[in-house]
């Protein structure tokens, strides 16, 4: 018996598999159910009272060797394919990941808003979807008047066939909400989406972006309106840029006009941008109509009011030329990363 214990020991000591399976009949040789060791501890029951008391202690010592080099083995067998499994090499470099870029016109958006903002305006935000009444009614567009007509809107049909929701088509609506739920004075710019009804190509979408701005106060003049717009586009264009304002029209202004400046890419000397003419218009603006005033309960005697609106495509146009308004929409990372500068 001494001797098979000798002779196991020696074998279980030189024992070193190169893999699983090896270990596992390894295991079963020794430790199975039908294994050596288990033999041996058959055998030790036949024997003696005398060799039993010297054996117990043998036998016992050696099966509990046995099962340390087992799990010490299987131990290190694991650790080792664990690290040949993921065939590491810890000396490769690290996936590199992208950062996202913000889109253009947040970009400009964002710089429209930063410039009003140091003139002490605040930003103001509305609903999308609005009723007749902030979109159109209360800004001085009657009930079947053609004016209506100048916005192109995506009316919503209710249950009851009544269609005086809309999608707002200017964010003109901001305004109304403002006076209507303030009191004067009022220094804000609303920027937001707006939609219109036309058919998608380069140079129209059904959906774009404005910026547009009010401030109503006692003593508000046209010279106000003029220098706060001038101010804004020497900001936005660089110092040196023209403005011009020509005569217009809008139902919510009185007296209303559009504002040019001069063409930011040939400077005014003619382009395609421009059409060869030097100039581009860039906003409406206007003095808000006492009956608007009136309308969000104003008293138009003492305050009075200019308002303006510009679309950011526009704007983002004549900043970095982009000829197809659809890029805006396409969301292409190789269009959207080729304007921020920085990353925020
Ligand atoms: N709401 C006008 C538009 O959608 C822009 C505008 C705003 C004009 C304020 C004058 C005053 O085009």
């Amino acid at each position: 018996m001494q001797e098979k214990i000798d002779q196991y020991t020696a074998e279980i000591n030189a024992f070193s598999p190169a893999n699983a399976d090896e270990l596992e009949v390894f295991r079963i040789k020794f430790l199975g159910t039908k294994g050596l060791i288990k033999d041996l501890f058959e055998e030790f029951k036949a024997v003696g009272p005398e060799e039993k008391r010297v054996f117990g202690k043998v036998l016992n010592q050696f099966k509990q060797m046995a099962e340390a080099k087992y799990a010490e083995l299987k131990d290190g067998l694991d650790s080792g394919l664990k690290a040949q499994d993921l065939s590491l090499d810890l000396t490769l470099p690290g996936d590199g990941f992208e950062v996202g870029s913000r889109h253009p016109l947040s970009l400009v958006r964002n710089e429209i808003i930063d410039i009003f903002k140091r003139l002490g305006f605040v930003v103001a935000e509305g609903p999308e979807i609005e009723d007749d009444w902030h979109n159109f009614s209360a800004l001085n567009f009657p009930q079947e008047h053609p004016a209506r007509d100048m916005q192109d809107t995506f009316f919503i049909r209710k249950g009851d066939g009544s269609d005086d929701i809309a999608l707002r088509t200017h964010t003109s609506s901001v305004q109304v909400r403002m006076m209507e739920n303030g009191k004067p004075p009022f220094r804000a710019i609303m920027p937001g989406r707006v939609y219109r009804n036309e058919a998608i190509s380069a140079r129209a979408h059904c959906f774009f972006h404005q910026v547009e701005g009010l401030y109503v106060d006692e003593n508000v003049s046209f010279s106000d309106l003029k220098q706060t717009l001038f101010h804004f586009v020497q900001e936005l264009y660089g110092e040196g840029t023209k403005v011009r304002f020509r005569p217009s029209y809008f139902p919510f202004t009185e007296p209303s006009a559009e504002m040019d400046i001069s063409c930011t890419i040939c400077k005014g000397d003619g382009c395609n941008m421009c059409k060869y003419t030097g100039w581009v218009e860039i906003l409406g603006c206007g003095m808000v109509d006492p009956n608007v005033l009136e309308n969000c309960g104003i008293d138009s005697k003492k305050y009075t009011g200019f308002a303006f609106g510009m679309g950011i495509e526009r704007i983002t146009n004549l900043k970095y030329v982009i000829r197809d308004l659809r890029l805006f929409s396409e969301n292409d990372v190789r269009f959207l990363k080729q304007f921020q500068t920085d990353i925020i």
